[in-house]
């Protein structure tokens, strides 16, 4: 009689398959890509499988009868103690007894595909450089003189074909005799293999643990530090948190950082340890929220600026705050977290910080071309990063060019007479009547605007307390389209519009926005000086950007992506009405949320994507702003709202 046929789906794997057969080792022999730690003793569950009921199941007892299955008290006691969805069997103690076809749900795929929620909708595939295993090791032997290290590299080999010479993480190797002992010679194998060295085991348990392994995904701002915990097997983030970078106390930007460091002896070594210790603390939340042990943390990924990277590596970074910009080191790097003094996670945990495009384009950009991809796109696209410094993309499948742009912190609401960061009670919206110059706005914290029943009650706080980077944007775009703002940036008197909304300040004037002294709240006013601040950073965005259309030798561009989490905020509109970025069709200009941080996940989750950042960061060309020619120019030009002379006619249509 002819061997039972199997097929799988989704991949539509088939083969004939001996009655009796384990749907895992028909699985494996066909490629199919099904999941499995504890090498088919029904422990780990990830080789769960759908039997189809259909067309194979011609005769005698068929996958799909769990009561026949001679394996089938394991799989109900599994079934008993950790739930086992309606309809799914394990796919270790499922049996072939018939044709069948069998369906791989996709969280049973090692290399299974994560939606991601950017604008892009391109997915991760799930492979990861660190696996575990359940492996059984031969004992001791008097006549073998093998060391037990050695013995359980061997298993790995033989059952799970972990090859290549495994190296153990010294700070492991001392634990390792006594897992092996209180395992009885079967453990579980943490191996981090990123197909660049040889494997390294990093972990070891005497049995599987109740939880998967788990990474954090690091976005290091200079003013706020990202961070997600992510499930490396399901790349399901479990938890998120942010912070402020402590930083900020040694310089607001940058550059003042670097001459913290400079001015003073051991200032760089203050910065390193403020930002390792502010990251512990941060990841020890993100742990704790999560009820994740501290020892099943075995990777990290970060992305940051070239500053920040240098810091975080104990590196002086007084060579970036000159020209030629260099960098200590431009290409990915890979270390023990320990060595970072990242001591929250496991001691053995594995660090990965993404490669910077070059001395002021930094791991951050690297990472927002990973996870936007312009090296892919047909269009012409230019992803910006807006933050304090903004760092520019441009490009297609032919070429992508990049560059960083110091707009400085007034997009974040610093610099600005009210402004404050974005938190509850900042207004982020802001509409102007046209008509009667009357605005209205909306409060971080409240879904209603301010001139909708039950505003007050809905705030946040107490008080309005200030405006934040939206906010602010919003509403220098509304003055210009109300036309109480001309193209230069010069408020109005008031007989020019806006009646008693406008007031002088010295010799010129502030658009009241709103006012609660009366009961003791603040004075919410856009005054000149607000304006020129933004003009300058907008001017600067600009000039960077118009600076690689000069370089790719383009006049406009296709698309244009709004990536970091103010990227998120700012509304297209406003940004094209006050030529923060070159003229687009609106529908054409989208935000893509922290595309930085998504970059980080990827490399987390991807191996794939680790090689594929390292190859972007070496293919991107690099502009230097600091030193074109051009810069000035556009500079100054982009001064006026929304320009002196790029004529912008998608804006005006
Ligand atoms: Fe682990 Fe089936 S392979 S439960």
């Amino acid at each position: 009689m002819t061997d039972p046929l199997v097929v799988f789906t989704p991949s539509g794997k088939r083969g004939r398959f001996a009655v009796g057969t384990p749907v895992l080792t028909a699985a494996r022999q066909l490629g199919v890509d099904l999941d499995s730690v504890c090498g088919g003793r029904g422990i780990c569950s990830r080789c769960q499988i759908t039997p189809g009921s259909g067309e194979f199941a011609k005769h005698g007892v068929s996958v799909t009868e769990t009561a026949l299955s001679p394996w089938n008290q394991v799989e109900e006691r599994y079934r008993a103690k950790r739930g086992l969805i309606d309809g799914r069997r394990l796919g270790c103690q499922a049996l072939i007894q018939s044709d069948v076809v069998i369906d791989v749900p996709p969280e049973s795929q090692v290399h299974k595909q994560i939606v991601r929620k950017a604008a892009s909708d391109r997915p991760i595939k799930m492979d990861p450089a660190t696996r575990i295993y359940l492996v059984d090791v031969e004992q001791p032997d008097m006549h073998d003189p093998t060391g037990d290290f050695e013995r359980l590299s061997a298993a790995l080999t033989a059952q799970w074909g972990v090859f290549g010479t495994l190296k153990c993480d010294p700070l492991l190797l001392p634990k390792l005799q006594t897992a092996l002992r209180k395992g009885a010679w079967q453990v579980a194998a943490a191996v981090f293999d990123d197909g660049t060295d040889a494997p390294l085991l990093i972990g070891l348990w005497p049995e599987l643990p109740t939880s998967n392994l788990h990474g954090m995904a690091i976005d290091l701002g200079s003013t706020t530090i990202a961070a997600h915990l992510c499930d490396l097997a399901t790349g399901t983030v479990v938890a998120s948190g942010g912070v402020m970078n402590p930083q900020i106390r040694f310089g607001e930007d940058l550059m003042s950082r670097v001459s913290y460091g400079m001015m003073n002896p051991g200032g760089a070594e203050e910065m390193t340890k403020a930002v390792r210790d502010r990251l512990n603390a941060l990841m020890s939340d993100l742990m704790a929220e999560a009820q994740i042990d501290p020892s099943l943390i075995v990777e990290i990924t970060v992305v940051c600026n070239p500053v920040m990277h240098h810091l975080l590596l104990g590196i002086d970074p007084v060579e970036l705050g000159q020209a030629p910009f260099a960098l200590a080191q431009s290409g990915a790097l890979r270390m023990a977290a320990r060595d970072l003094n990242l001591d929250a996670l496991s001691s053995t945990a594995r660090a990965y910080v993404l490669p910077c495009i070059a001395g002021h384009v930094g791991a951050d950009a690297a990472a927002v071309a990973l996870a936007e991809a312009p090296d892919q796109s047909e269009d012409l696209v230019l992803v910006v990063d807006v933050g304090t410094n903004a760092e520019l993309l441009l490009g297609n499948r032919s070429r992508v060019l990049a560059c960083s742009s110091p707009t400085g912190p007034a997009f974040e609401g610093a610099q600005i007479s009210a402004g404050q960061r974005a938190a509850p009670g900042a207004i982020e919206r802001v509409r102007i009547d046209a008509e009667t110059g009357t605005p209205r706005f909306q409060v971080i914290g409240s879904d209603l605007w301010s001139d909708d029943p039950g505003f007050t009650d809905s705030l946040p706080t107490a008080n309005i307390t200030g405006i934040c980077g939206s906010g602010i944007i919003e509403a220098v775009a509304e003055l210009r389209m109300a036309g109480l703002l001309d193209a230069s940036g010069l408020i109005g008197p008031p007989q020019a519009g806006g009646g008693d909304r406008i007031i002088a300040e010295g010799r010129t004037f502030s658009y009241v926005l709103h006012d609660a002294r009366e009961t003791g709240g603040p004075l919410i006013a856009v005054t000149q000086n607000d304006i020129r601040a933004i003009q300058l950073a907008k001017s600067a965005l600009y000039a960077g950007a118009r600076l690689l259309m000069d370089e790719f030798g383009t006049d406009t561009v296709d698309r244009v992506v709004l990536a970091g989490a103010f990227g998120a905020h700012i509304s297209p509109l406003h940004a094209l009405v006050l030529g923060m970025i070159p003229d687009c069709a609106l529908e054409n200009v989208h935000g893509a949320g922290n595309a930085a941080g998504t970059g980080a996940r990827m490399a987390l989750c991807s191996r794939a994507a680790r090689r594929q950042v390292e190859l972007l960061s070496r293919q991107i060309d690099k502009i230097e702003t600091a030193i074109a020619p051009r810069f000035q120019e556009h500079f100054v030009a982009a001064s006026a709202l929304p320009h002196a002379s790029d004529p912008f006619p998608l804006l005006r249509a």
